[in-house]
């Protein structure tokens, strides 16, 4: 089977206190089209960098990443970030939603940029999604207007915009109670059961649980992997 993520020898240096520091060493990675992976492991041990590499958020300092059979590491950074527009939902802890646009305007803000459909197409589209995460009353509001686990879902929506193989999330649920983030784990179920390929960074266990493959980060370095991409 085609693997949707490779990485090889992917090394990433900050520099901290006038010297290098390495955040993640030599990391081999393959996922298959379909997996869930959980990516747990203490805070500050180079989890949220490893899902800015595969973004191209971030660049690996030494290493080839490749993702939906695309080399990151040769694109600029316009290319790159046309490249994600097409490729990769992301969601944050935060949210991140633009705070002046409705639910609805940042929905349709990613098909904006892609421009592959009518203005009428993109605003039907924004609008089912946000039914699928159960907001299609409040799709006028402003973020600021609605709860936390809301705008979660309204930045669910956004990351399904342009239908994406991949669906990267940094502990998607860190900020919302435990009610809330119910909620949201079902969307996360429900991608799984579609078939999208889920990275996702969480400290919930449920959602840890629901996952396929449990990706454990230490010190910059892969840990434990409970399900090798070998059993594929
Ligand atoms: N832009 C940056 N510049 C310098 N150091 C950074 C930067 N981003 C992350 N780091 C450092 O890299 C390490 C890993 O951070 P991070 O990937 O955010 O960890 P985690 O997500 O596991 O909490 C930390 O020591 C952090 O301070
Ligand atoms: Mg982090």
């Amino acid at each position: 089977m085609k693997k949707i993520i490779e990485l090889k020898q992917v090394y990433k240096d900050y520099p901290q206190a006038g010297t290098l520091q390495t955040v993640l060493h030599d990391i081999n990675l393959d996922v298959y089209p379909g997996e869930f992976v959980a990516i747990v492991g203490p805070s500050g041990n180079g989890k949220s960098t490893l899902l800015n590499l595969l973004t191209g958020i971030d660049h690996p300092s030494r290493g080839k990443i490749c993702v939906n059979g695309t080399a990151l590491q040769n694109l600029s950074n316009e290319k790159l970030t046309q490249w994600r527009g097409a490729n990769v939902g992301i969601v944050f802890q935060f949210f991140q939603l633009l705070p002046a646009l409705s639910l609805l305007q940042n929905t349709v803000l990613p098909m904006d940029f892609l421009g592959l459909l009518s203005k009428n197409q993109r605003r039907e589209r924004a609008m089912h999604l946000l039914e699928l995460v159960g907001l299609a009353d409040a799709a006028e509001r402003l973020p600021s207007q609605v709860s936390g686990g809301q705008q979660q879902r309204a930045a669910i929506a956004r990351a399904l915009a342009n239908d994406p193989p991949l669906i990267v999330a940094d502990e998607p649920t860190g900020n919302l109670d435990a009610a809330t983030a119910d909620s949201v784990f079902d969307l996360f179920a429900h991608l799984r059961d579609q078939g999208k390929t889920l990275m996702m960074v969480t400290h919930n266990e449920m959602l840890a649980d629901a996952a396929s493959r449990k990706l454990e980060i230490r010190c910059g370095r892969i840990h434990t992997d409970t399900s090798p991409a070998d059993t594929f």
